[in-house]
């Protein structure tokens, strides 16, 4: 639900279809943050809950670090990062912006394992869940760093991970993945486009309108070799199949990802999304194919 939040061209009342089409259509898990918007996504996320009072829908959001600096730096100190006030805090903010007693699922924004042994965040968690506020816990991280939050992760203290896993983002399967199927955490992943790569609908004339995070994202340096990456995807997708579909359907291949968040405004993305939930998934030979196309990237200026 980051695109509602404030992505330029949002539409609340657009958004609001689409929430109630995914419910329609199966959609039972919903992932947002105080910071998309300063709790805007948030709201339209407990107004979904209550226009379906007869559904169980499970609520995820997050905890912006204290210094409001994103992604998170090991020179960034725990005290600037993640206080328990400050986690305390923004739950408070969230449960307020939601309408809701209790959250199921509640997430650190970002993280960095150079703060794992500060055992406030440890004990944040455990009151929490002892008020009743949150049911689950979880960490959100930085992209292209999968590896970053393993050591959080096996403090016992977490039940959830979310991170960026697509056909290009794969290195998530060398040692994460064993991890949480170790320790059975469960995986979010997020991104499944690759901000929009993965759609095939990017060229490398694409611009986005003023004001739009993308315009810092897909600087020339990206837009240029993530284009000419999607483009060799291009004879992979089977016939009747676009790329958009071929991109989620990868990701249901991996036994260890528990659900994937793909980014939907439109009522017309929800409906061709929600029906890659059928069972079916890719052949073998594609899946075989499609990991071939492992992009390792490394944190960069722009990769945010
Ligand atoms: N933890 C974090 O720090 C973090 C960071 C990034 C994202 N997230 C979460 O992950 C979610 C997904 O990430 P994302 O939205 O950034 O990227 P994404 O899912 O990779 O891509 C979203 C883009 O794909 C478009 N799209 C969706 N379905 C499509 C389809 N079937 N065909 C063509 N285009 C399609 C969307 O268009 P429309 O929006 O116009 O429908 C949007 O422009 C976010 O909304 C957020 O909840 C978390």
């Amino acid at each position: 639900m980051w695109g509602m939040g404030g992505w330029t061209e949002s539409d609340d009342l657009q958004s609001a279809r689409s929430l109630d089409l995914a419910v329609e259509n199966g959609v039972n898990f919903f992932d947002t943050a105080w910071g998309y918007g300063e709790g805007h996504s948030e709201k339209l996320l407990g107004e979904l809950v209550r226009r379906h009072p007869n559904t169980r829908i499970y609520t995820a959001s997050k905890i912006p670090p204290k210094n409001f600096k994103w992604p998170a730096n090991p020179t960034y100190k725990f005290e600037d990062s993640y206080p328990i006030g400050h986690i305390k805090e923004y739950t408070d903010k969230t449960l307020r912006n939601l309408g809701l007693e209790q959250i199921d699922l509640m997430q650190l924004h970002t993280w960095d394992d150079v703060w794992t042994d500060h055992e406030e965040w440890q004990r944040a968690i455990e009151d929490l869940k002892t008020e009743g506020k949150i049911l689950a816990m979880g960490l959100s991280l930085n992209r292209w760093e999968p590896e970053n939050g393993i050591k959080a992760l096996q403090t016992g203290h977490l039940d959830a991970v979310q991170v960026i896993y697509n056909i290009f983002d794969q290195a998530p399967v060398d040692k994460l993945f064993p991890v949480c199927e170790e320790l059975d955490i469960a995986v979010i992943a997020r991104v499944p486009f690759d901000e929009g790569t993965l759609t095939g609908n990017l060229t490398k004339e694409t611009t986005f309108p003023e004001g739009d995070w993308r315009n810092t994202y897909f600087v020339p340096e990206n837009l240029i070799s993530s284009v000419e990456r999607a483009d060799r995807l291009r004879s992979l997708v089977p016939e009747g199949m676009t790329m958009a579909e071929m991109a989620l359907r990868f990701i249901t291949m991996n036994k260890s990802v528990g659900t994937m968040i793909p980014g939907m405004r439109k009522e017309r993305n929800v409906r061709a999304n929600t029906a890659i939930s059928d069972g079916k998934g890719i052949s073998m030979e594609l899946l075989k194919e499609l990991q071939k196309h492992r992009w390792d990237r490394k944190p960069t200026t722009w990769s945010q």
